[in-house]
């Protein structure tokens, strides 16, 4: 098991390139196995996420592999079995999106039911109402989700709260259906918006996105094609963040900034010199964070991914901060803050934290991705060492996270085996044979 060993103290300097946004790549990796013939996608980050799901689409028959130019290729041609791995999809719940595409594709899906996970119970009942208003019978039988149809018709759908996994698999399934289908209350966040692109550009008839009406004409059929995702607003964000914790200055480069316009706001609020480029943005902070309240909400509000990474920040701030978490259960990574020293109180959906003046390194676990990513700048302004295991999790969506640290001036270390190095072997052509 991987730990990162952190020496706090050092403001980060210098330019940091963002990679491709996770939550986009993994929705377009399925979307490439709706199509008939190769996608080449550009920009994909090389986590474990992005790992776990090209397998669970190679266990179901497509080839996927990474070039030597860290191109991803999708040729779905051979992907004709419909019940996807148990020991697979239970690592990561965005592999429901299987569920759309398979029945999009075989008119067929057996598919585990995700359980829950660190952020709580994360139910998939928007999803599958989705898929039975589509036309499709849902039934669960022993832990799996079990979908059928032998068309799926277009219709009108309200989804119940703005859900992006919702929107994106209804989406998928969507594309090839027959007729026109109207997702109502769809998420409008950014990864929906790309999602529609590309599937757009491999020939679907798809509008509104980014706005809360989608309108889908379903297709006959989709064709391979070379896309190239957007950048990663929760990376660039946390290193934003890193960058005022540790009163760095720091050019964030690749990155889309009305994305991250919430996050900008509230790190001006906190005290942070932003100047936004047109595909990069400036961060310099000259002063102690100040308290800032939050309250996330689905985009263009403060997303819920930046929650746990903007509580590190205002656990050192000068003040008292009020952040609500509403989208899910997100708060128990503070326990982790409090061993180092943070002043945070939880009640129900609510954090009070009272800014310490300074932070102690300490042994601590990440229990989920963004917890991990919190942790860790956290570790990067406190005094002496803090040793972070877990390491595993900010792996599944953040690219070589540590590597872009040190490489800005942190003192951070790696060590045991490069997981996501090696994971990722299994995704070039001379490995894939071996599978
Ligand atoms: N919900 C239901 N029923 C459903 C679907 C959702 O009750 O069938 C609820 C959820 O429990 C939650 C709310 O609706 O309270 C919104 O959930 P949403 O469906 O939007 O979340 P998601 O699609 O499961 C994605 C991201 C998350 C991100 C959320 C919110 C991916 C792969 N995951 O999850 O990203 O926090 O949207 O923006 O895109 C992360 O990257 O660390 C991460 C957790």
């Amino acid at each position: 098991m991987a730990k990162l060993l952190i020496r706090g103290g050092t403001p980060l300097k210098g330019t940091v390139n963002i990679s491709g946004a996770k939550n986009s790549a993994l929705p377009i990796i399925v979307a490439a196995c709706l199509a008939d013939g190769e996608s080449v996608l550009e920009n994909i980050p090389q986590g474990i996420d992005v790992y776990t799901i090209s397998m669970i689409l190679k266990d179901l028959g497509a080839q996927i592999w990474f070039d030597e130019s860290k191109r991803l290729h999708v040729i779905p041609d051979g992907l004709d079995r419909y019940q996807a791995s148990y020991d697979l999809v239970r690592r990561m719940r965005a592999s429901f999106y299987v569920a759309g595409l398979l029945l999009a594709r075989l008119g067929r899906a057996e598919v585990p039911l995700p359980g829950g996970c660190a952020l709580g119970s994360r139910p998939v009942d928007y999803h599958l109402k989705g898929f039975q208003a589509l036309g499709a019978t849902v039934s669960i039988e022993h832990g799996y989700v079990k979908a059928e149809a032998s068309e799926l018709v277009g219709t009108k759908i309200y989804i119940n709260r703005s859900s992006v996994g919702t929107t994106m698999n209804l989406m998928l399934a969507a594309s090839r259906a027959k007729g026109t289908t109207l997702l109502e209350n769809a998420a409008k966040e950014p990864e929906v918006v790309d999602l529609a692109i590309y599937l757009n550009s491999m020939g679907a008839r798809i509008r509104g996105a980014g706005t809360d009406i989608i309108r889908v004409d379903g297709v006959d059929s989709l064709k391979g094609t070379e896309y190239s995702i957007i950048s990663d607003r929760i990376e660039a964000g946390t290193f934003m963040v890193a960058c005022g914790i540790t009163g760095g200055e720091l050019l964030l480069a690749n990155v889309v900034p009305e994305h991250l316009r919430s996050t900008i706001m509230k790190c001006e609020e906190a005290g942070l010199e932003i100047e936004e480029g047109i595909s990069e943005i400036k961060v310099r902070a000259n002063q102690r964070p100040l308290a800032v309240d939050v309250e996330t909400a689905p985009y263009p509000g403060f997303a819920t991914d930046m929650q746990q990474p903007f509580v590190a920040m205002m656990a050192v701030a000068d003040g008292t901060s009020v952040i609500r978490e509403t989208i899910f259960d997100r708060f128990r990574y503070v326990d982790e803050l409090r061993r180092m020293g943070a002043d945070i109180k939880v009640e129900r959906d609510t954090a009070i934290i009272r800014g310490v003046p300074e932070l102690t390194g300490a042994p601590v676990e990440a229990t989920d991705l963004r917890a991990g990513a919190a942790l860790v700048l956290a570790a990067l302004t406190a005094k002496g060492e803090t040793e972070i295991s877990g390491v595993e999790l900010i792996d599944r969506g953040y690219e070589h996270l540590d590597k872009k640290l040190r490489q800005l001036g942190a003192d951070i270390e790696r060590i045991s085996d490069d997981c996501e190095e090696s994971l990722m072997e299994h995704l070039t052509p001379p490995l894939m044979e071996r599978l």
